[in-house]
């Protein structure tokens, strides 16, 4: 099982693994109760109204979660189905993460199973496995989502190094805050997303944030451009020059993390891309990676949409994965801003 409460979304994922030649990973329930109308008004996430609405939501979240798996909820015979209780325990908002870790500690205890600590970016890449059982590392991990813009040389699970995260804003929250600009609603990327399928990419001129020497991000320049140019043009009276802008802007986003992912691919002379995270949902980053693989000879693999946004089956994936390679299990209190760690 795996609980999911880092941010804005009640979540909780029932996996059953077998391991074979492989690790193969098939989803019993992934059960989501989510937030979004109660932080929208805010255009972001107020994370004590988050902890609050995981206290109520998480109980009933995990008796559907057992109802749609098919597990009985009785106790008794429920310890005897799971091998072990998975939590988020960071990074993310730290009220919301002692809700799901409570949960998994108290479930944890009553069952006599093991609770297990999960980095929330390494669940995130993980989720490729529902559908790409044969991904193997060494790859190229990018994590882009609503709190982070990671990208990371994974040389095994279990094993990561950093080699570039956003010096300020996350990719996620320049397309979110880009949508709070124009009023658009909230979370902003997957408005922005549809907007721009009827757009023009090249409609408006935006900066390239690509930091040429460095592996670090930055979105808030592109940011402030977008607010520039509102400021000074005005919202795009028309559906279609809004639409244009929604889609240049988009652009812009997608090259930078195109530009910064080739490049760690040719430094470290990989061949294999992994992303996901909330914004690996995008429908134009999606088909700009995967064009630029077929053209140039390497691979990428994503996540279906619903598995890159923030769920429960991820994070239940990477405690499968974890007792598949006798990693130890319990690792310690949530953290807010918990780095990788080896296992
Ligand atoms: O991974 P996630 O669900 O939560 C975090 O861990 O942050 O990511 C949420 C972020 C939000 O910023 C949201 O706007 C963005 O992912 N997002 C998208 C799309 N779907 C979600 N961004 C661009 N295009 C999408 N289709
Ligand atoms: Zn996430």
């Amino acid at each position: 099982m795996g609980i999911e409460t880092s941010c804005d979304e009640t979540a909780i994922g029932i996996v059953e693994s077998s391991l074979n030649a492989q690790l193969s990973l098939k989803i019993r329930a992934n059960v989501l109760a989510t937030q979004i109308p109660l932080h929208a008004p805010y255009f972001g996430v107020v994370p004590e109204l988050a902890s609050r609405a995981h206290l109520e939501k998480i109980n009933g979240v995990l008796r559907r979660a057992l109802e749609q798996s098919g597990l009985n909820l009785d106790p008794s015979r429920l310890a005897g189905r799971l091998d072990a209780i998975s939590y988020t325990r960071g990074p993310g908002l730290k009220g919301a993460l002692l809700v799901g870790e409570q949960a998994a500690r108290a479930l944890a205890l009553a069952l006599g199973k093991p609770a297990l600590g999960i980095h929330h970016l390494e669940a995130h890449l993980a989720a490729v496995l529902f559908e790409h059982p044969d991904v193997r590392p060494p790859f190229v991990g990018l994590v882009v989502s609503g709190g982070h813009t990671d990208l990371i040389c994974v040389s095994r699970w279990g094993s990561y190094r950093v080699l570039g995260r956003t010096l300020d804003d996350a990719c996620g929250e320049a397309f979110d805050k880009f949508a709070k600009m124009l009023k658009l609603g909230y979370p902003g990327g997957p408005i922005v997303d549809r907007m721009a399928q009827s757009g023009d990419p090249g409609a408006v001129a935006f900066p390239r944030p690509y930091l040429e020497n460095s592996w670090s991000f930055s979105f808030s320049g592109l940011k402030t451009s977008a607010l520039y140019r509102i400021r000074d043009h005005g919202v795009p009276k028309s559906k279609g020059a809004l639409n244009d802008l929604a889609a240049s802007y988009q652009e812009a986003i997608c090259d930078t993390l195109l530009f910064k992912t080739k490049k760690a691919l040719r430094s470290l002379r990989l061949d294999t891309v992994v992303a996901a995270g909330g914004v690996a949902a995008n429908t134009r980053l999606r088909g700009m990676f995967r064009e630029a693989a077929v053209r140039e000879g390497w691979k990428v693999y994503f996540p279906s949409p619903s598995l890159c946004t923030d769920n429960g089956a991820m994070v239940a994936a990477l405690g499968a994965l974890r007792i598949a390679s006798r990693a130890r299990l319990d690792d310690g209190f949530v953290d807010p801003s918990l780095p990788f760690s080896r296992w």
